[in-house]
């Protein structure tokens, strides 16, 4: 094995986000399971590529050469791993997914105009876009306990939203924090309804390199010329390497129209980008392109698919069945999302201040991911088997009885 699994106290004594930040009422450390980050460290490959550039001499300003170094690289793993043949030329750099969503806001969107967020949504997609001026508009996504895709875009509600004058629609692919991997019909499905709107799509592709099953990963942007017209896509190495300490990420903008508005915006946002960002993406993507694969990344996987089987071991259900606690397994990303509203929670308290005051694990509270879901919570299973033990463990200690 290449992957490192690091403990509990390992995690904690490397002093990580998602191991510090949140503590109990009483100041007692948590177990970590909410920022997106994983207990694994990196990739050799992304652990060399950094560590020897440092001892080379390398630690200066970002040089010309990286950024089309990087853009080939990108369009080599897009073309190799997802099949999506697109011209090194139509990739820029960036400082980060968000910052680029930052930009589109600011450059492709009309001033004012209302952005559209299928909930539940990663965090920044509801807060982001009014810090620009955008409103946003909630869509919350149907859902279907029982039915393998559980979660779908609510078409419907997404064309009265832009009937009413949206100016974007933020597309998550695969999609945080329900797991989903959208299919190519559901894609197409969603390009009939935009195709009929001036409607940008900010397509967030970076959970990409972290699908689970084997889904095949389409972007949106890929569907032909048209869909490539209004879509702006972010993707990026820092989430399936876990490198979210060297920012860095690409926006590919096959249409030259909508290539050359980003370009005459997006100076400072490409000079912003972390150079061992910059190389550590590099050594990922060609590494996952050549012909072996990335061995690092498809033992990842086999680690969180194992956390996944420990979770429905323990909170499996049917649909018919009348456990109050469900578990639905996600296509990819090591995040899951979870209803305890048929949980008894006493006054007001939400299951994340629950789970962490009573069974001491710090989980995202469902309320920052949309109206409606304050009584859901996303759990970070990115972890060593023995932590998604603990967190089981946690789950049963907060709700006992609930089988
Ligand atoms: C869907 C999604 N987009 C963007 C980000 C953040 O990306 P960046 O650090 O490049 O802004 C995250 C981090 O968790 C994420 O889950």
């Amino acid at each position: 094995m290449s992957v490192r699994t690091y403990s509990a106290a390992q995690m904690r004594q490397a002093g990580s986000l998602k191991w510090t930040g949140i503590t109990r009422a009483d100041g007692s450390p948590t177990l970590g399971a909410w920022v997106a980050e994983m207990d694994f460290g990196t990739a050799p490959v992304v652990e060399e590529a950094i560590i020897g550039a440092i001892r080379g001499g390398f630690t200066g300003y970002q040089p010309t050469w990286l950024a089309p170094r990087l853009a080939e690289a990108t369009a080599a793993y897009q073309s190799a791993v997802h099949g999506w043949q697109v011209e090194a030329g139509a990739i820029r750099p960036a400082r980060s997914v968000l910052g680029a969503l930052a930009l589109a806001l600011d450059t492709v969107v009309p001033a004012g105009a209302a952005v559209i967020v299928p909930t539940p949504a990663y965090m920044p997609f509801l807060t982001i876009p009014p810090a620009h001026g955008h409103p946003v508009i909630e869509v919350p996504a149907l859902y279907t306990p029982g039915n393998g895709a559980v979660w779908a875009l609510d078409l419907e509600r997404i064309r009265r939203a832009c009937e009413a004058g949206a100016g974007m629609l933020i597309l998550c692919n695969p999609w945080n924090p329900t797991g989903r991997v959208l299919s190519e019909a559901e894609l197409r499905a969603l390009h009939a309804v935009l195709a009929d709107y001036e409607v940008v799509v900010f397509s967030d592709e970076i959970h990409a390199p972290l699908v689970m099953d084997d889904s095949p990963f389409i972007s949106y942007a890929s569907l032909g010329p048209e869909s490539a017209a209004h879509t702006v896509t972010a993707v990026a190495a820092s989430k399936g390497w876990n490198i979210a300490a060297l920012p860095c990420a690409q926006v590919i903008l096959p249409d030259e129209a909508l290539r050359e508005r980003w370009m005459a915006a997006d100076d400072q946002l490409a000079h912003e980008m972390n150079s061992y960002g910059a190389l550590a993406a590099i050594a990922a993507y060609e590494t996952a392109s050549s012909p072996g694969g990335e061995p690092w990344l498809e033992e990842v996987k086999v680690i969180v698919r194992g956390n996944f089987d420990m979770l429905d071991e323990a909170f499996y259900s049917s649909p018919t069945s009348d456990s109050a606690l469900c578990f639905h397994r996600p296509q990819a990303t090591y995040l899951t999302w979870w209803d305890f509203s048929a949980l008894c929670l006493e006054g007001d308290a939400s299951p994340d201040a629950q789970l962490r005051e009573v069974g001491g694990v710090s989980t995202n509270a469902g309320r920052s991911l949309g109206a409606g879901f304050e009584r859901w919570a996303r759990i970070n299973v990115g972890c060593a088997p023995e932590t998604a033990g603990l967190i089981v463990e946690a789950i049963n200690a907060t709700y006992p009885g609930m089988h």
